[in-house]
This record gives structure tokens, C-alpha cells and sequence, in this order.
């Protein structure tokens, strides 16, 4: 049994997993892991660099009541269905290990983040259903099959919005009806990582705090840039979101992940800026990506790019090993779901100099001819 999801990340074996030569993250491309490409706030930095010492030597708000006050005023959602934790893997395990039990039913969306089966099948080992997303409808989740899937009664059904690795986003208009129509006792679990990138007014944090069986699952690490600093928040009913909290460590957050993201969230106009900014880039990227032979690019909304390679090339591992030798790190996406196959490549959006570096690298590991530099006018 392999007693660990795998998530990417070996960029840490290029820099040293001792960190004693941290200057070489310059020099190492990390695709792997969906990390902002942008730095946090201004205001997040000063905060930080002014007072570090401080902070690293400070026991923190034991449960983290300046966070959660912060962003029920910034969110506009009641403090009692708020719950924070030391990135959204915390609360996953905190929630799912408390909710569920070996004879519980649960539906997933398969391809989907690897982590929510690896804890049901490997830990609760409970009993999970698959929702089948296909490449022949771009693995786009239809609210209606959804609906109809949710008649078996599940405990718990799990949604990622927009989807990792595909990058598919159901916007908010279509994907609240469907919700409605799911009644408790069925639980809802809404993983949002990625909602900022698919554009403004798509989180459905207020739905959810007003429903009686929907959480959303917030990560503050890949839209604010606090991916190092460890932060998330779950948001849902107060009835729900109090079967946590006696689980819920003091101190699990730390002090500088605590402040960090009270700045961050007090930010919107930096951060809505960098992310209709990475919709530009993920735009290019794809266009760019799409000029390879054969490679067919999801329309993704998101972060990050999932490229469908042909069958009559390398694989994904290939490609991922050889673009390694050049310390440029992807994810081969096979493991992410049934249906995905050896030629599914997970690419993370960067800026525009280190998205030009991560094709002209693919370039190199699957063969592909170098265009000619454009010819500068005289
Ligand atoms: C869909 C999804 N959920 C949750 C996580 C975990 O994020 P964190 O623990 O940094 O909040 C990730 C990380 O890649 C993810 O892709």
C-alpha cells in the first residue's frame, strides 16, 4: 500500500531538501506544483519583513479568531461557519476522517486532486463511486448528471470547481441550481482552490453558509501566493462547521501564515490584478502548447494547463523525465484519474519569460522542430 498520496513537488530533490542552497530555486522551473507564478501583496511582505523576528518567536491566536473575523467581514459570511486551518490538506483530513466511517458512500469526480480518494480509499476506506469526466465532452461535469448521480444517496459527494488537473471550471450560475437540488443528509464538499482564477463573483461561500449541507473548501495557498505559508478555510453551515471545531489543534496555523493572510485577503485589488493577468498567460501558454503535433490542450480556467499528448509519441513519464534532465519539473497527470490514460501532462502557469522556457524545454523532450527566431525589422 502506498502510504502517501503523491503530489508532485520532487522540484525540492534540484534546490536540496535541506535547504542549504536556496538560491537555487532561480534556476529550477517547479510545473509541478499549481503555486502562483506572482509574489504575495506588497502589503503581505512589509508586514511580514517588518516584524519577522516577532512573529517567528510569538505563539499565534490559538484558533486563529483575527483570521476568521477577517474574512467573515472581507467575505461577508457569519464567523460560526468559518473554520481555519494550516492549508486546505489540514481541514480535508480534519473533516472527511471526522464525517465519514468504512460503511460511508461517497462520490467523486474522476479525473480529480488525488488526495480526496487516497484518504477515502487508503484511511476511511470507505466506499467511493466515480463520476466519469471524458475527453469526449472536454471533461466538462454536466450539473445535471450530477444531480441524476446524487440520487444514490451518498454521504458525501466531493466537487472540485474548477477541477484539478483539467482546469474545468462550471461556473457559479449553473453549478448553485444543481446544488439545490441535492438534499441533506447528503453533505457536499466544494474544493475552490482554484475559483479565483475563473474569473469574479464564482465562489459559492455565501450559498454555502446559508445551506444546510455545502462547505466549501478554501485554500489560500495558489490564488494569494501562500503556498510555503500553509493557510485555507472551510465555510459552511454553523451546525456543520461545529462538529469540527472541538478537532480543530490550537495553534495550527502559524503566527506569520496567520498574518499573511489577514493582509492578503484585505488586498482584492493586487491579487484581482495578478489573476486577469494569469488568464492572459494561460492563454499564450495554450496557444503555444497547441502548436505541438498532435497535442490537444484542455480549455482549462485556471492556474494550470492539461495537455492530452498523442499516443504515437512519448508518454507523460517520458516527457516529464526528460524535461527533469533540463530541472524543468511537469506532472504526468496519469494517476489523477481512471480515465486519463499515460499521455495526460499537468502544466503549471508561470510568467511569460518562464512559460517560453517551459516550451522551448518540452520542445527539447519530445522532439519537436525549433521554429526560427522572428526576423527583427530593419
Ligand atoms: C484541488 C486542491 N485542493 C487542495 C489542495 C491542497 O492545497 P493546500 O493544502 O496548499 O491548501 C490542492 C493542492 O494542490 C489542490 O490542487
Amino acid at each position: 500500500m502506498q502510504d502517501r498520496c503523491y503530489h508532485g513537488g520532487a522540484f525540492f530533490e534540484a534546490i536540496g531538501p535541506q535547504f542549504d542552497r536556496l538560491e537555487r530555486h532561480q534556476h529550477v522551473i517547479n510545473a509541478d506544483v499549481l503555486d502562483a507564478w506572482f509574489p504575495p501583496a506588497p502589503r503581505v511582505l512589509e508586514t511580514l519583513t517588518a516584524h519577522l523576528p516577532w512573529l517567528l518567536r510569538t505563539s499565534p491566536p490559538t484558533h486563529n479568531e483575527g483570521l476568521i473575523q477577517t474574512i467573515a467581514r472581507v467575505r461577508g459570511v457569519p464567523e460560526a461557519g468559518l473554520l481555519a486551518g494550516a492549508g486546505s490538506s489540514d481541514l480535508i483530513f480534519l473533516a472527511l476522517r471526522e464525517w465519514l466511517r468504512r460503511d460511508s458512500r461517497v462520490l467523486v469526480l474522476d479525473p480529480m486532486y488525488g488526495e480526496y480518494t487516497h484518504l477515502l480509499e487508503k484511511i476511511v476506506t470507505c466506499h467511493v463511486d466515480r463520476l466519469i469526466l471524458r475527453r469526449a465532452t472536454g471533461f466538462q461535469l454536466d450539473p445535471d448528471e450530477l444531480v441524476a448521480a446524487a440520487k444514490h444517496n451518498y454521504d458525501l459527494i466531493i466537487l472540485v470547481n474548477p477541477n484539478s488537473p483539467t482546469g474545468r471550471h462550471v461556473p457559479c450560475a449553473e453549478l448553485l441550481p444543481a446544488l439545490q437540488k441535492i438534499p441533506a443528509p447528503t453533505r457536499i464538499w466544494v474544493d475552490e482552490t482554484y475559483v479565483e482564477y475563473a474569473g469574479p463573483g464564482q465562489s459559492l461561500e455565501t450559498f454555502a453558509a446559508a445551506s444546510a449541507n455545502v462547505v466549501v473548501c478554501k485554500s489560500l495557498s495558489k490564488a494569494y501566493a501562500l503556498s510555503g505559508a500553509r493557510a485555507a478555510y472551510l465555510c459552511g453551515p454553523a451546525a456543520l462547521i461545529a462538529s469540527l471545531r472541538p478537532l480543530n489543534p490550537p495553534w495550527a496555523v502559524s503566527l506569520p501564515a496567520q498574518v499573511a493572510a489577514v493582509a492578503a485577503v484585505q488586498d482584492p485589488a493586487y491579487y484581482e490584478a495578478r489573476w486577469a493577468e494569469t488568464r492572459q498567460l494561460r492563454v499564450h501558454l495554450a496557444r503555444e502548447l497547441g502548436r505541438f503535433p498532435g497535442w490537444d490542450v484542455v480549455p482549462g480556467s485556471a492556474n494550470f494547463l492539461l495537455c492530452l499528448l498523442p499516443s504515437t509519441g512519448p508518454t507523460a513519464a517520458t516527457v516529464v523525465a526528460r524535461c527533469r534532465e533540463q530541472n524543468l519539473f511537469l506532472r504526468n497527470a496519469a494517476a489523477m484519474g481512471r480515465s486519463l490514460g499515460s499521455h495526460a501532462l499537468r502544466i503549471a502557469v508561470k510568467d511569460a519569460q518562464t512559460n517560453a522556457a517551459i516550451v522551448r524545454g518540452l520542445r527539447l523532450a519530445i522532439g519537436a522542430p525549433i521554429p526560427p527566431e522572428p526576423v527583427a525589422p530593419v
